[in-house]
């Protein structure tokens, strides 16, 4: 047995409850520093103060920061093509940019290789799991699949589904997506750590009979995520007010027709109303905050706290390529900026939990991830505490565990990033 077992030293940070708004001391912070975090056969099995002694095979990151591998729940694969596109908001962007890189992946040989490239671009950004938009093609969600399957990650898919409003080669139809979804979801759901979603592109490039076929496939299997995207642009929002006269607002274009459940992600939430608020928590569906995306493509100030207090499940997400990083660092420290031009205060606990432990609690999936504790799989991150003279220099300045962390939250990158694991295997170090 020895040989599934690994000891990594390092200060641990994890957490075991939601903290608090704007607390920078919170009970809900677990901070253990320089413990061995003990891992058997996948799993976390428990953490020390003392040496575990000759029988445990080790790794010593003495002076680095041992974390929960990232959770980013709305990110598109085809998109990293596209990631950077200069000037233009959210309808011009797809249009210009999205939908003709999203065209390639019809190629089989072009959805295996990006497949690979994205998890792997993921892996190297301390991302360990996701929540992953493909194209409109069948084999764009099977490429993933199967490149997770063989990197033992945990990644939610589905392919998208749009059946107008896109261009050629890029729509499908009612009949033909039910049975690829049917397929995918036979072949692929509850496969190792996968599991499929019912990837609704948006609502205005879905007719309401594809909508409607969307809804059935989710009310005839609970396990089924639903993925989405929701009042993100102020331009987008006015469009299916046109395309849908009759619904109350654009969430409830998706309430009428079922894909508001538990394991529903909605990307971005900007332009919602305590209604919508209301609903979402209601539904248990929750909202993917995208700040980089956001600002980049200048869609509007996202209100986490309003949300947060409505109840309504809350994680942080790159959406590359709107975004532009892959790294929850940085995308955190876009989060920060988007709430102090709001006048409140995102701590630095409040920002990695949603990226890790508060993401997997929104997903159900806490049992397996987001945190330290014994029992879920080691899915983990290696980070140094500095990289490069300017954040060593402010680490060692800082005086309380917050400070630190803060600092490492808003100057800390893929570059900090010494080595990942998922179920206990590395699988990105750094060269
Ligand atoms: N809305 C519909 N499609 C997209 C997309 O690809 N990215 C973003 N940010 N918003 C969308
Ligand atoms: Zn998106």
């Amino acid at each position: 047995m020895t040989s599934t077992r690994l000891a990594l030293r390092g200060d641990l940070l994890d957490f075991c409850a939601a903290p608090a708004w704007a607390q920078t001391e919170d009970a809900a912070v677990r901070f253990r520093p320089d413990h061995w975090l003990l891992v058997e056969g996948g799993r976390i099995v428990g953490a020390q103060r003392e040496d575990p002694g000759p029988d445990w095979p080790r790794e010593d990151h003495r002076g680095r920061l041992v974390m929960p591998g990232f959770i980013d729940t709305h990110v598109h694969c085809p998109q990293l093509d596209v990631i950077a596109s200069y000037g233009t908001e959210l309808l011009d962007w797809l249009n210009t940019y999205t939908f003709p890189a999203e065209r390639r992946y019809a190629d089989p040989a072009v959805a295996d290789l990006g497949a690979q490239r994205f998890l792997d671009a993921l892996l190297a950004h301390g991302t360990t799991a996701a929540v992953v938009f493909p194209t409109v093609h069948k084999v764009s969600a099977e490429a993933l699949f199967d490149a997770a399957a063989a990197r033992g990650m945990r990644l939610i898919t589905g392919k998208v589904l749009m059946d107008r409003h896109a261009p050629d080669g890029l729509r499908d139809d009612v009949e033909q997506a039910r049975r690829d979804c049917e397929d995918l979801i036979a072949r692929h759901h509850g496969r190792e750590r996968l599991a499929y979603a019912v990837t609704v592109r948006f609502a205005p490039t879905s007719t309401p009979e594809q909508l409607a076929m969307a809804g059935a496939l989710c009310r005839a299997d609970a396990s089924l995520f639903m993925q989405t995207h929701v009042a993100e642009n102020r331009g987008e929002c006015a469009w299916v007010a046109r395309l849908f006269p009759d619904a109350r607002s654009y969430l409830d274009v998706y309430d009428r027709v079922g894909l508001l459940h538990p394991r529903a992600v909605l990307a971005h939430g900007i332009w919602l109303d305590d209604e919508d608020r209301r609903v979402l928590r209601e539904r248990g569906a929750q909202i993917a905050h995208c700040p980089s995306s956001n600002l980049f493509l200048g869609s509007g100030l996202f209100d986490w706290k309003g949300t947060d207090e409505a109840g309504v499940g809350l994680s942080v997400a790159s959406d590359v390529g709107g975004g532009t990083s892959l790294s929850l660092q940085r995308t955190l420290a876009d989060g920060y900026k988007v709430q102090a031009l709001a006048g409140q205060r995102l701590t630095a606990w409040a920002g990695l939990h949603a990226a890790t432990r508060g993401a997997a609690l929104a997903l159900g999936l806490d049992r397996e991830l987001g945190h330290l504790s014994p029992g879920t799989l080691a899915d983990l991150c290696v980070w140094d505490w500095a990289c490069g003279p300017v954040a060593q220099a402010r680490h060692e300045v800082a005086r309380e565990l917050h400070e630190k962390v803060f600092a490492w939250m808003t100057l800390a990158d893929e570059r900090n990033l010494a080595a990942c694991f998922v179920a206990g295997q590395a699988r990105y170090r750094r060269p």
